[in-house]
């Protein structure tokens, strides 16, 4: 069984960080999200990984490497446009050759990870095998129409669900698929869809097993999907102290990194704080993630993810639920005015009281 993941994309619904980084290079409880990816394969015993990606290719490459460290052979495969998933799976042909293979998104999570789906499949060697799991609103999603326990249809963000199962980012597939996708048209909005290639699999008759998600799962299309994420992967963090700290309290689970220095504050967990951070006189609150070389002075924090090398600095009042991308700096004015001042790039947002 081989692996792919797909990375490339556009990612224009987490805008501004992805107009300078790759959405599965955010870090997310201090993790890249695509890690999370790469690990369940390895735990699944897949040892040939392909990574589709597009424009943020060099950013990827450098992150992942060859894969040694997860005993991946891994193998990019570019793809010249974001045309769709089923267009990943096209230009992926040569690399999977006629093996079947775990067809992951590189933006999803699975507590779960996928040996139980990888087995499930080995067990009854079906044509192809999707993940679906149960959600509150599924008309934002693929959702399967069931008969007899057997999938029949797929719809795509229906008006009027047929069921509460939506589809997972992980998907099982024969090399039946490329015939499936070469019998594609794009879609309304131009992509080549994946469920397209289901339902023709299934007008064909030909098997699609499904299997439900065990634990939680999350696709972090969206600002709010990368806290909740972030919230759900703190959960399960162990204590650890590495760094030092002076005349603060730490309660909970609060991981801190080698060389960082907590100074006169309190760190509430869950909290993980990486290396080279210098925290003093403020408040970390639960569900927050700092990056390595951060630097937070006299301010309250609390559910939120700080990319590397940002700089907060003296700021009145509670920062919550805040996405704060690399080398990000907000400070006080030094002015005795009441004015503000900001240097915002493209689609930023800014909440103010
Ligand atoms: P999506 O979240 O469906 O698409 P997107 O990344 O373009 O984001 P947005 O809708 O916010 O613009 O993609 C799911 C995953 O698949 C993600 O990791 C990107 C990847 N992908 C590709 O590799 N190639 C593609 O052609 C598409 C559409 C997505």
């Amino acid at each position: 069984m081989k692996g792919l993941i797909l990375s490339g994309g556009k990612g224009t619904r987490l805008r501004p960080i992805t107009h300078t980084s790759a959405k599965q290079l955010i870090p997310v409880a201090n993790k890249p999200i695509l890690f999370y990816s790469l690990e369940a394969m390895q735990e699944a015993g897949i040892k040939e990984v392909g990574i589709v990606v597009g424009d943020t290719w060099k950013e990827i490459k450098e992150s992942v490497g060859d894969g040694n460290k997860w005993n991946l052979n891994i193998t990019y495969i570019h793809q010249e446009a974001p045309l769709g998933l089923a267009h990943a799976v096209m230009i992926s042909q040569d690399f999977l050759g006629k093996e079947p293979f775990v067809m992951y998104l590189g933006d999803n999570i699975l507590k779960e990870g996928i040996k139980r789906f990888v087995n499930e499949f080995e067990r009854d060697l079906p044509d192809a095998q999707i993940f679906v799991a149960e959600v509150t609103n599924p008309q934002d999603f693929g959702v399967v129409v069931i008969k007899d326990n057997r999938i029949t249809k797929l719809i795509e963000k229906p008006k009027k669900p047929p069921s509460n199962l939506a589809l997972v980012g992980v998907y099982i597939f024969t090399s039946q698929i490329f015939e499936a996708v070469k019998n594609l048209k794009p879609s309304w909005r131009g992509e080549y869809e994946i469920t397209d290639a289901i339902n023709w699999l299934l007008n064909k008759k030909y098997k699609v097993n499904h299997l439900r998600v065990k634990g939680w799962w999350k696709d972090t299309g969206r600002p709010e999907d990368l806290l909740e994420a972030n919230r759900i992967l703190l959960e399960d963090i162990t204590r650890e102290i590495k760094g030092k700290v002076v005349n603060s309290s730490i309660k909970g689970r609060v991981i801190i990194e080698e060389n960082s220095t907590i100074e006169n504050s309190h760190i509430r967990g869950p909290v993980v704080i990486g290396k080279n951070c210098i925290i003093k006189e403020s408040y970390i609150g639960p569900f927050t993630s700092i990056n390595n070389k951060c630097e937070v002075i006299k301010t309250e924090l609390e559910d939120c993810i700080i990319m590397e090398g940002s700089r907060i600095l003296d700021i009145n009042g509670r920062i919550e639920e805040s996405i704060i991308g690399k080398e990000v700096l907000i400070k006080r004015n030094d002015s005795k005015r009441t004015v503000k001042k900001f240097v915002l790039g493209d689609h930023s947002i800014i909440n103010l009281d």
